[in-house]
């Protein structure tokens, strides 16, 4: 059940006004809930405190990279490119979160909101035992001296910055799983991708020409590899930071080599970022609809008016009247630690948002930029950074980050939030490095490799092409399941991947497994033959071994990622 609450006068800029409309019943809140919830405005903006039992544990906040359970630890949902701690940093921040005591909350602001996950007590919410301190004797070993408290009688305490009051939605269900599908509906569901946007993908290095395109697409079809999608990096515009939209000089024979990439069977995605370039053809229309900061001397043209979204989105649709198919929508975030790029939180907007509030709401305005210019062509495309109440858009993220561990945790968290991510294959440091890297992407979100940096594929510099067919093979093999899975998330919200403790309770500290579809997933990091693997009660298969496995703990060795589906339930199977 969702149930609603306005606490004091919300604001006006919020995930809501902007997210298409909610696919399930919100109910009021009723008392017993309400009581919960203390609510308080003061010169810091608006503070809710909800008590936290002793071992709850807290999963979401968006495309965390640095944990999984936030218990504990102070998150400031910052829209940051560089996240370099579980301090809330993130490309695609959220403020939703969601309990494994059967309830969640979903906060709705575009502020940088700040959740206390297990705060000190609150005196308005618990009375401290003042008097079981005040008799109790002098102590007189260290385990009670330093014995935590802090854990009993906890509460999460929630600052929003700024606000008035805000809208706040209490999600309740059995597992985490039923939860976060109603969080998902209330973004009106899932999207369900087309049938290639579901296989590999491959991202041409931003310094080629349009004949090096043309001749990488032919090895990649020499070697037999399946992939249904290039993608074009800055290279293909005539300027890139900012964007000018304009195909470059290297590409005078874009409309010929658009035909002969189709005919290869090859859709294209068009790299760019929604920083306007004065030689852009559509510059001077959304002069007045942009902030008052340039970006890389480029506007930043405010989407959440609609006559900037349709400028804007006019001369993408020429891109779309092209042959265009999908967008990788860039740098939508912004970084706080690598140079100070993107527009200040105090940058004005026409619409009369805040820098600070477009960060929160650009990646999503953006995605729906972009499908107003692709209109009916369906698309599965990329963004670098998402908000609240975006599972709808057919839209993935990534990083220019590459830490493995980190990868592999925002595979887990994207589905805690109703996002999608791609933990993207590039340069490689060893054969090892490579294929367990695209272990990792064939079983995730969106099979990619992106080598914009890079003149050729990574996997010739290891002899690899062989390793990697197979892998491509078997993404390519699981797409009726995945489709199926993608079915289920526009249907009832269910994430398509997600972590186990979404499914299995009793899965609490497994924090390097994850359910792809229906199966489980256990990677093998880079440099590493074998691992524990963890599989709930029943009996499992091996995806590639085909062995029987029951639940419990288990070592697997194996060159493969290890892949399990209940026995009788194959992926290959109607
Ligand atoms: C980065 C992006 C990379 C690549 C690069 C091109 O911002 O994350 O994937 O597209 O720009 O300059």
């Amino acid at each position: 059940m969702i149930y609603k609450k306005t606490l004091g006068a919300p604001e006006k800029f919020v995930p809501t006004a902007f997210a298409p409309a909610p696919a399930v019943d919100i109910c009021a809140m009723p008392d017993d809930i309400s009581e919960k919830i203390r609510f308080c405005v003061s010169k810091r903006g608006t503070v809710l405190t909800l008590p936290l039992g002793t071992d709850t544990a807290v999963y979401g906040f968006g495309l965390q990279m640095k944990a999984i359970n936030h218990r504990g630890n102070k998150i400031t949902l910052r829209c940051n490119a560089d996240p370099k701690a579980g301090a809330g940093d993130s490309h695609a921040p959220v403020p939703f979160f969601v309990t494994n005591e059967g309830w969640g909350l979903y906060v709705d602001t575009a502020r940088s909101a700040v959740f206390y996950c297990g705060s000190e007590l609150n005196k308005g919410l618990h009375s401290a035992d003042f008097e079981k301190f005040s008799e109790s004797e002098f102590i007189d070993n260290t385990g009670d001296l330093y014995a935590d408290k802090t854990r009993e009688n906890a509460a999460m305490t929630i600052e929003v910055p700024f606000a008035q009051g805000v809208d706040i939605y209490y999600i309740t269900g059995e597992r985490i799983v039923d939860i976060v599908a109603q969080y998902n509906m209330l973004g009106s569901g899932g999207c369900l991708p087309p049938d290639w946007g579901l296989g590999n993908y491959y991202r041409c290095c931003g310094r080629f020409n349009e004949d090096e395109v043309l001749e990488m697409a032919q090895s990649i079809r020499e070697q037999k590899i399946p992939c249904s999608v290039l993608g074009l990096e800055p290279g293909w515009q005539t300027r890139a930071y900012s964007c000018s939209y304009l195909w470059s000089e290297k590409f005078k024979n874009h409309t010929e080599l658009i035909k002969k990439l189709k005919g290869m069977g090859f859709e294209i995605n068009l790299w760019e970022h929604f920083f306007v370039h004065p030689t852009a053809p559509v510059f001077d229309k959304l002069l007045p609809y942009s902030c008052d900061y340039y970006v890389w001397h480029g506007l930043v043209p405010d989407l959440s008016v609609p006559e900037a979204q349709e400028i804007y989105a006019s001369h993408q649709r020429t891109l779309v009247q092209e042959g265009i198919t999908g967008f990788k929508l860039d740098e939508c975030d912004g970084s706080d630690f690598t140079g100070g790029w993107s527009y200040p939180d105090c940058a004005q907007f026409p619409s009369g948002m805040d820098g600070e509030q477009y960060h929160h709401l650009s990646g999503m305005l953006g995605a729906q930029t972009l499908l107003r210019a692709l209109g009916d062509t369906p698309t599965y495309s990329e963004i670098r950074s998402l908000g609240a109440l975006c599972s709808s858009y057919p839209f993935v993220l990534y990083s220019d980050l590459y830490d493995f561990k980190d990868y592999l945790t925002a595979v887990i968290n994207s589905g805690f939030s109703g996002l999608l991510w791609s933990p993207e294959v590039r340069r490689c440091s060893s054969k090892s490095d490579l294929l367990r890297r695209l272990q990792l992407v064939v079983f995730s979100a969106q099979s990619l490799v992106n080598a914009w940096n890079y003149d050729h594929q990574p996997w010739l510099d290891f002899d690899a092409s062989e390793d990697v067919r197979q892998l491509f093979e078997m993404r390519e093999k699981l797409i009726p399941y995945i489709r199926q899975a993608f079915v289920r998330y526009r249907d009832e919200g269910i994430p398509p991947v997600r972590g186990l403790i979404c499914d299995y309770p009793e899965a609490l500290h497994t924090e390097d497994e994850y359910i792809f579809g229906d199966m489980i997933v256990a990677p093998i990091a880079p440099e590493h033959d074998s691992r524990e693997i963890w599989l709930p009660d029943g009996e499992w298969e091996g995806l590639f071994d085909k062995e029987v496995y029951f639940g419990g703990l288990h070592t697997v060795k194996t060159e493969n990622i290890p892949v399990f589906y209940r026995k009788g339930f194959s992926p290959f199977e109607k």
